[in-house]
Parts: C-alpha cells; sequence; structure tokens
C-alpha cells in the first residue's frame, strides 16, 4: 500500500502504522503534490520502485473552495481545477503503467455532491472541479474497460473531516448540517471509506464501472 501526502508526512505515517497493524505486508507514505506535472512524475517513479503493481489507486487529495462567481479570483479557480481536476487526471495517467502491470486493478476517484447539483455551501470552482471529475470517471471507464479496469467515484455531501471542521464546530451549526439531510446525519469519514472499498473491490462490485455512488444522507439539492 502506497499512501500520497502533499505536507502531512505525520499523518500519512500514521495510515502507513495502522495498514501494518492491519496486517498490510508493505506499506509506504510518498509526497507529492497531485496538481504538478513534475512531483506527480517522480512520485509515480518512486511507487514504481516500491511496488511491482498497483490493484487500486484511490484519488482523493482536494481543497474546498468557496464563493460565488463574483467573488472567486482567476488565482483561485486554477488553483482549484488544478489540485481537484488535473490533478485526477495527473495521477491517473502516471500510475496507469503500474496498474496495467496487475491482475485486476480500478480507480474511485472522490467527486463530491457539489459536482452534482448546484445548491451547496461549496464555491463555482470547487463544483465545477468535482463535475470535471465526474466527467473524467465517465469517460475513463469507457476508455479502461478494454484493459479491465474498472473507474468509479463517490459523491459525498458534508463529511465530518479537517475540510468542514469550521462548519460543525457548534451544536447550531451542527444541527443546521444535519437538516440538509433527509436522515438527520452528519457523515462520517468511515460512510465514505466502505463505499470505496466496495468500489475498488472486484469481488463485491466486478460489474460496476463509470458509476458515480453519491453518499448524501438522502440530500438531493
Ligand atoms: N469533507 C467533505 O464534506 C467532503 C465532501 C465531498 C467531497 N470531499 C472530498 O473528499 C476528499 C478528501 O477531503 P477531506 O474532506 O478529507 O479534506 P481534508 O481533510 O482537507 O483532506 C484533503 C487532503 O487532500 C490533500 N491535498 C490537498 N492538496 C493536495 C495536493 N496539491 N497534492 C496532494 N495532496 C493534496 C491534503 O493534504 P495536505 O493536508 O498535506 O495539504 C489532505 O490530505 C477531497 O477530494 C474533497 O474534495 C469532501
Amino acid at each position: 500500500m502506497v499512501v500520497a501526502y502533499r505536507r502531512r508526512a505525520d499523518l500519512a505515517e500514521k495510515v502507513v502504522e495502522e495498514a501494518k497493524r492491519l496486517g498490510a505486508p508493505e506499506a509506504y507514505a510518498v509526497g507529492v503534490d497531485v496538481g504538478d506535472p513534475a512531483s506527480v512524475s517522480s512520485m509515480s517513479s518512486r511507487v514504481g520502485e516500491l511496488v511491482p503493481y498497483l490493484n487500486v489507486v484511490v484519488n482523493a487529495a482536494g481543497v474546498l473552495q468557496l464563493g460565488g462567481v463574483e467573488e472567486t479570483s482567476i488565482e483561485e479557480w486554477e488553483e482549484t481545477l488544478r489540485v481537484n481536476l488535473t490533478g485526477v487526471f495527473l495521477m491517473t495517467r502516471s500510475l496507469l503503467p503500474l496498474m496495467k502491470r496487475a491482475p485486476w486493478a480500478s480507480i474511485v476517484n472522490v467527486a463530491s455532491i457539489a459536482g452534482e447539483t448546484g445548491n451547496v455551501v461549496a464555491g463555482v470552482a470547487y463544483s465545477a472541479s468535482k463535475a470535471g471529475v465526474i466527467g473524467l470517471t465517465k469517460r475513463l471507464a469507457v476508455q479502461l474497460a478494454s484493459l479491465g479496469i474498472r473507474v468509479n467515484a463517490v459523491a459525498p455531501s458534508f463529511v465530518e473531516t479537517d475540510m468542514t471542521r469550521s462548519f460543525l464546530d457548534t451544536p447550531e451549526k451542527r444541527e443546521r448540517i444535519a437538516s440538509l439531510h433527509p436522515l438527520r446525519i452528519i457523515l462520517k469519514p468511515e460512510d465514505v471509506a466502505e463505499a470505496i472499498l466496495f468500489l475498488a473491490d472486484p469481488s463485491r462490485s466486478r460489474g460496476i464501472t463509470g458509476h458515480v455512488l453519491s453518499i448524501n444522507a438522502g440530500r438531493r439539492t
């Protein structure tokens, strides 16, 4: 297993330790800026030295952007697209040779409800980037099907992570976010992880590709 991180090497090392504790025979942490072609290229060379092939690639790196069309600078727009969308393209392109060497492989991209509906807190660049991830997922699914590589996405609504912590730091805010969802829950990272595991594992989802699995606690807008 290889965990990619940008700045938080300490957190990546924790994931590596946990993976080993759970029985992963090999686990490594490798730094990368997913939106930078040179960084992605050196990361994939390093991964190629560490493991013979890759079965699963999960493209989860992302940055949040807030603000409507008039409040969004061109720099903010480009940085959001660079990380959230170009990052998925670059990582997929760069890691494809290692996936081709595997007996089976699948890709799971982390999109968002913001790519499916416009009625969200996130900004215009974030929504556009995540809609792009959905389109890219569908196109890659068709293109890579002849190689037996499945490509799917998850589209979560609000999940309690570092990205959303400031929206959930009082009981009133939590109640407001929960009330957006018919199930009246705030999603946890584990809810998303279970869906990713399902889509990644051919023994559970071998007939599914080009699919966007919404994890939205019933929220449709
Ligand atoms: N939380 C939600 O409500 C929610 C809902 C829908 C979708 N999502 C998506 O879920 C994914 C995970 O987000 P999260 O909620 O777990 O947020 P998070 O805690 O902020 O994690 C985002 C991760 O992306 C990494 N990252 C950011 N820019 C990067 C870059 N240029 N290169 C490599 N890594 C980079 C960050 O690394 P560093 O910390 O080192 O910068 C961090 O590990 C994102 O794609 C996000 O858009 C989140």
